[in-house]
């Protein structure tokens, strides 16, 4: 009996290790049968499948038939070598684990075969004591990586819905995100951002953030906040987009590494125009309040002596001589002009209660025609009205939506010159549950620049105006929780539109 069939009794007699995890399956590949047949006595004996190959044909059979955990491979063997042999498997078989059996003195080509990915190299002669425990050390290896593997896919996946929830936060905020790296160059931009600037060529990640909004070009927010590692806090810019003017508001911080270093920059952007738009308004009404206490002083104080001054002017007139009547007669016109300068500051500043009755805009319109055409005749001007016949009543003060129909079609009136056309028409916009009014002229028109001064008491460009009068409208519409658009193209026209709500 030899050393190795005495060891092999042994074995046989003593069961194997049930404690152990990593029972699998074995495929030897060797030309030698005896060899064989004592490796796959061993290892059985220790509790593991194993399958025999004498040649590498028959090897890959069993590789696809049984899927071996494990192979065991002779390096040198007649026909494809093993080396060949282990490159191929790897190709197709790259989980499988390989344990090359290598002759003495043969250790370029176990370098070359652990270059290859085989796990181990084991040396002829084999100690077959000990095959049990390299097999079982490469199968736990095994498991090792298969679970190393399973929690980087985990790791990943968890990653992935990571970065889809951050990319859909982004694309959903209501501010402008845009992130650049230290060449400017544009890493991440959401949706929000491009439309900002209402561009419509495509951006593209990549590209430099100034070659795609030249617009920033001159305030340099980015640029600066990259230059001088310092973030931007509430800048304020304003871009002509068409005719319109946006105001936004800017902000910038530094894009960190795990190591401190910058490594970008992003930048936030707000767009303020609606809200810059309402501090306007709440301006010009502080203004227009103040106005209004003022002229309330001031009508009090000038009203009587006017009173008395206008009385004593009649009775001059009635006994002055032919010459001098002609200045009492001028004296009278200034003073009554005068007085109505102060009728309108009155107005202005403690404006009459509203008396509203359900009233149809267009029957307003009716019964203004007959002035409205006779002071457009005095002008040559043509009057053309269009009424909406679905405009419903809405409940307003006649007599000051009157006021408003005459103010701003007189205003129309001097703004053309002879021949003009002036159209008055009325719109019902049943969507916006709101009556409209147009008044449209073909004159001068009102510069981009002067319309915000459009309302502001006292504002005229005419030699003999008051400027009191749009005042008067904006204030009697905003009494009516209306509101009044102005459109205006210069040499072409302006478009006046009350809009009055439908309450009912
Ligand atoms: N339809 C219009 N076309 C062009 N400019 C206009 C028009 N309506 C108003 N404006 C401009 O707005 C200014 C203010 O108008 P507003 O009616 O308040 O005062 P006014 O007409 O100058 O004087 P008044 O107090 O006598 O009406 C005008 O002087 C004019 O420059
Ligand atoms: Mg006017």
């Amino acid at each position: 009996m030899t050393k190795v069939d005495i060891e092999l009794q042994r074995k046989m007699c003593n069961p194997p290790d049930t404690n152990r995890t990593s029972w699998g399956k074995v495929l030897v590949v060797d030309d030698s049968v005896l060899h064989l047949e004592t490796v796959k006595l061993y290892l059985e004996a220790d509790g593991f499948q194993v399958f025999c190959a004498g040649n590498t044909s028959d090897a890959w059979l069993i590789l696809k038939k049984e899927k071996p955990d494990l192979v065991l491979l002779d390096v040198r063997m007649p026909g494809e070598n093993g080396i060949d042999f282990l490159r191929n498997m790897k190709v197709h078989f790259g989980s499988t684990i390989v344990v090359i059996m290598t002759a003495f003195g043969s250790e370029e080509t176990a370098a070359m075969a652990l270059k290859l990915g085989a796990f181990d190299y084991i040396k002829k002669p084999l100690k077959f004591n000990n095959l049990s425990k390299i097999v079982e050390k490469a199968l736990s290896m095994k498991n090792k990586i298969i679970n190393h593997n399973k929690s980087i896919e985990a790791l990943k996946n968890a990653y992935e819905k990571l970065q889809v929830s951050a990319d859909s936060i982004l694309q959903c905020m209501s501010a402008g995100v845009v992130a650049v790296d230290n060449s400017l160059n544009i890493r991440i931009i959401n949706q929000k951002f491009i439309e900002f600037l209402e561009k419509d060529r495509e951006i593209v990640v990549g590209q430099n953030f100034y070659y795609a909004f030249p617009e920033f070009e001159k305030y340099r927010i980015l640029r600066s906040t990259l230059e001088n590692q310092r973030s931007v806090r509430m800048q304020e810019i304003k871009f002509n987009i068409g005719h319109i003017v946006k105001t936004i508001i800017v902000n910038t911080d530094i894009i960190y590494d795990h190591h401190g270093s910058g490594i970008g920059a992003v930048a936030t952007l707000e767009d303020i125009t609606e809200l810059r738009h309402k501090e306007e308004m709440l301006r010009d009404r502080e203004r227009l309040a103040i106005v209004g206490q003022m002229a309330a002083g001031m009508a009090h104080e000038i009203k009587n002596p006017l009173t008395v001054i206008k009385g004593f002017v009649q009775l001059l007139a009635r006994t002055s001589d032919p010459g001098i009547k002609v200045y009492v007669d001028i004296i009278d016109n200034e003073t009554t002009r005068m007085n109505q300068v102060i009728q309108d500051f009155l107005q202005l500043a403690k404006p009459k209660s509203l008396e509203r009755n359900l009233m149809n805009i267009n029957e307003l319109v009716k019964q203004m025609y007959p002035i409205i055409e006779s002071l457009a005749l005095i002008k040559k001007h043509n009057c053309i009205v269009k009424l909406d016949k679905n405009t419903p009543s809405v409940l307003m003060d006649s007599a000051q939506i009157k006021q408003v129909i005459l103010n701003l079609c007189q205003n129309a009136m001097e703004a053309m010159d002879e021949g003009g056309n002036l159209t008055v028409e009325t719109t019902f916009l049943p969507a916006k549950g709101e009556v409209c009014l147009d008044i449209k002229d073909t004159g001068c028109g009102i510069p981009q620049e002067k319309i915000k001064s459009i309302g502001v008491p006292f504002y005229t460009t005419k030699a003999e105006g008051t400027g009191l009068g749009l005042s008067i409208c904006f204030s009697i519409v905003d009494k009516h929780k209306g509101r009044i658009d102005v459109q205006s193209q210069e040499g072409q026209g302006t478009t006046f539109s009350v809009i009055l709500p439908i309450e009912r």
